[in-house]
């Protein structure tokens, strides 16, 4: 995958950005989600290259854009896009932390095609990698974590979505001694504070969106931390769309390399401040993004502070 490519898709997550933040606090999480979905659209039809949505914001009946299977951009070399043009529609709208716009690009058919259902998943920083195992008990997890890490379990930190589903692996991991960090929404910046140093997070635990648990795995993969994760089905409708996308053994558990394969450049430019990133800040005629560029090939990290002035910038 050519490397500049990079920045070509920065242009991207900063639209996206640019647009959503407007409606940050608005209260209209619709809205805000419509905003980055056009504007990441229109910009990635701007870049000369043949990609294909794998991840994205539903199957083609109930997405009129960025569908699973949409083809964008001008022509050229063929990549697969994961892509949430808006990580966490509910902080946006509210005016919370962690927020953000994202894209994984990775060779053709290196993505795992996740269909729209739950994930449970585990996720640690380059420190822990190889210390985890999704068909062992959250503790087990967590003494290994410690283990690799050399402290002690109750210097880790674990962050949990706040969901009713999670009151067992809350009370387990408090049972363990492990101190939890609660987030609203936004697991893919949960999973991903797991390898920023000083983050004070060390390990994500728990369910969430599917196409999120690839995003994830994709930036972990760049920032060399670890994932696991397996797909959960409430309904029969939701193991039908699954085995119709080529899931075939619905009890899996896949590890990081088998969620995103082979290279991989992961990409997000904050919407509202975050652990990672500072969201959109505008000033009269422009405004400035704070975005991250990873590769899992070389796993150099770049961050880019960009200067938008809106009256020499296209408009998508
Ligand atoms: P959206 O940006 O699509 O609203 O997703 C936010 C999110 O919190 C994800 O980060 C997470 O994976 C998922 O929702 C959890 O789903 P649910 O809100 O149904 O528990």
């Amino acid at each position: 995958m050519n490397r500049n490519f990079a920045l070509e898709f920065v242009r991207v997550t900063e639209a996206a950005a640019l647009a959503s933040a407007r409606m940050m606090g608005r209260g209209d999480e619709k809205g805000a989600d419509q905003a980055a979905v056009t504007s990441m659209r229109a910009a990635m039809n701007s870049i000369d290259f043949e990609g294909r949505v794998v991840i994205g914001e539903g199957e083609r009946d109930e997405a009129p854009m960025l569908y699973i299977g949409e083809k964008v951009g001008r022509g050229g070399p063929k990549l697969d896009l994961a892509l949430d043009p808006l990580e966490g529609t509910t902080i946006c709208a509210h005016g919370g932390m962690n927020s953000i716009s994202v894209i994984a690009v990775a060779e053709e058919g290196c993505f795992l095609h996740a269909p729209d259902t739950y994930m449970m998943k585990i996720a640690v920083g380059p420190t822990a990698k190889g210390a985890i195992d999704l068909s062992a008990t959250p503790t087990e997890n967590l003494r290994e974590v410690a283990k690799a890490k050399k402290c002690a379990i109750e210097d880790l930190t674990v962050v949990i979505l706040d969901r009713p589903r999670h009151e067992a692996l809350i009370k387990e991991v408090r049972a363990s001694g492990a101190r939890i960090f609660l987030i609203g929404d936004g697991d893919v910046s949960g999973a991903i504070s797991t390898c920023i140093p000083n983050s004070g997070v060390d390990v994500l635990m728990g369910t969430g969106g599917a196409p999120e648990g690839v995003i994830s795995a994709a930036a972990l993969r760049c920032a060399g931390g670890d994932f696991q994760g397996k797909l959960i089905f409430r309904t029969d409708d939701e193991r039908g769309r699954a085995a119709k996308m080529g899931v075939k053994d619905l009890d899996r558990v896949y590890r990081i390399d088998e969620l995103a394969r082979g290279r991989v450049m992961f990409v997000a430019t904050g919407v509202t401040d975050g652990t990672m990133l500072r969201g959109v800040r505008f000033f009269s005629g422009g405004a400035r993004t704070h975005s991250i560029v990873m590769r899992s090939e070389s796993g150099t990290t770049r961050t880019i502070e960009a200067e938008h002035h809106f009256d020499r910038k296209p408009k998508y």
